[in-house]
């Protein structure tokens, strides 16, 4: 019998990570089953202790679940504790290890596949929901010049940045987006939830520096950000690079051997 994976989430059904695990399986040689779980809105708890009751190794939890995930963890990795959600849980005898591997693939995505090196740069997030926090140390420990958090509601981003004061060599910053005018970033990553919709976020002119980059945190559609960074003649990313770098970081935690994304990458562009 392969050891059992699944991703929890609500919706799950268009979930990619089942496609993801089977490829890096195929590759590494691992044998593991990897499955989409549909847990009620109200029985997640229930629905992950059943799956480790049955034999289940680890999971991946997915929205809305990250930050019900994080209370049910009996153990957390300092990155999920900062992120204050949890997308990877591994089962042990009795112990729930919660970790959070989205901060670290938005870097490694970054870095690694897109070639921007975060070192001295001025970056600014977009928003200071789940999404943002759930990236904030990460970016913090990349060494950027400069860390601004611009929401609509200021007051969120105030705390935010407030919470992540004295974790890194900067400081980072909380703002309204009426105070982005006249500045200008080499990096800007949308982590709110417009992308999911077809909301402009009111952004000044002028807010990407020359050869800046703009990530977007969700894939499969053009969304208005990333038109908006077009037209102001940056490079652009979606999220799917991360959603498979977040994959691959999640199975070297279970199964300690970290399989190359390159291929898997271009397999779901493909
Ligand atoms: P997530 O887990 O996706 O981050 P969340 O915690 O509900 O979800 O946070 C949503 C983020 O998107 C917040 O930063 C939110 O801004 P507010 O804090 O002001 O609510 C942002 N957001 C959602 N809709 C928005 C909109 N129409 N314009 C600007 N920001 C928006």
């Amino acid at each position: 019998m392969p050891d059992r994976y699944a991703v929890f989430g609500n919706p799950i059904a268009h979930s990619k990570s089942p496609r993801i695990h089977a490829l890096f399986a195929a590759q590494t040689g691992e044998d593991i089953s990897y499955e989409a779980i549909l847990a009620p809105l109200d029985g997640f708890a229930a629905a992950v202790h059943a799956f480790a009751a049955a034999g289940g190794k680890g999971a991946n939890v997915t929205v809305p679940f990250k930050e019900e995930a994080f209370r049910l963890a009996t153990t957390l990795t300092p990155r999920a504790q900062a992120a204050g959600a949890v997308n990877t849980l591994s089962f042990a005898e009795d112990a729930i290890l919660g970790d959070n591997t989205d901060g670290a693939g938005l870097v490694r995505d970054l870095q690694a596949n897109l070639g921007f090196d975060l070192a001295g740069r001025r970056i600014l997030l977009l928003g200071a929901g789940g999404a943002a926090r759930g990236v904030m140390l990460p970016l913090l420990e990349a060494g950027p010049a400069s860390l601004v958090i611009a929401n609509r509601t200021e007051e969120k981003a105030f705390r935010l940045a407030l919470e992540f004061a004295g974790k890194a060599d900067i400081l980072p910053e909380g703002c309204g987006f009426a105070a982005l005018a006249g500045r200008e970033f080499d990096l800007v990553i949308n982590a709110t939830s417009t992308g999911l919709s077809d909301i402009a976020l009111p952004l000044p002119p002028r807010l990407f520096a020359p050869r800046a980059l703009a990530y977007e945190m969700v894939y499969g559609r053009e969304t208005p950000f990333m038109k908006t960074a077009r037209e102001q003649g940056a490079r652009v990313a979606d999220g799917l690079g991360m959603l498979v770098e977040q994959a691959a970081e999640s199975f070297r935690l279970w199964r300690g051997v970290r399989p190359a994304t390159a291929p898997v990458l271009a397999a779901l562009k493909g």
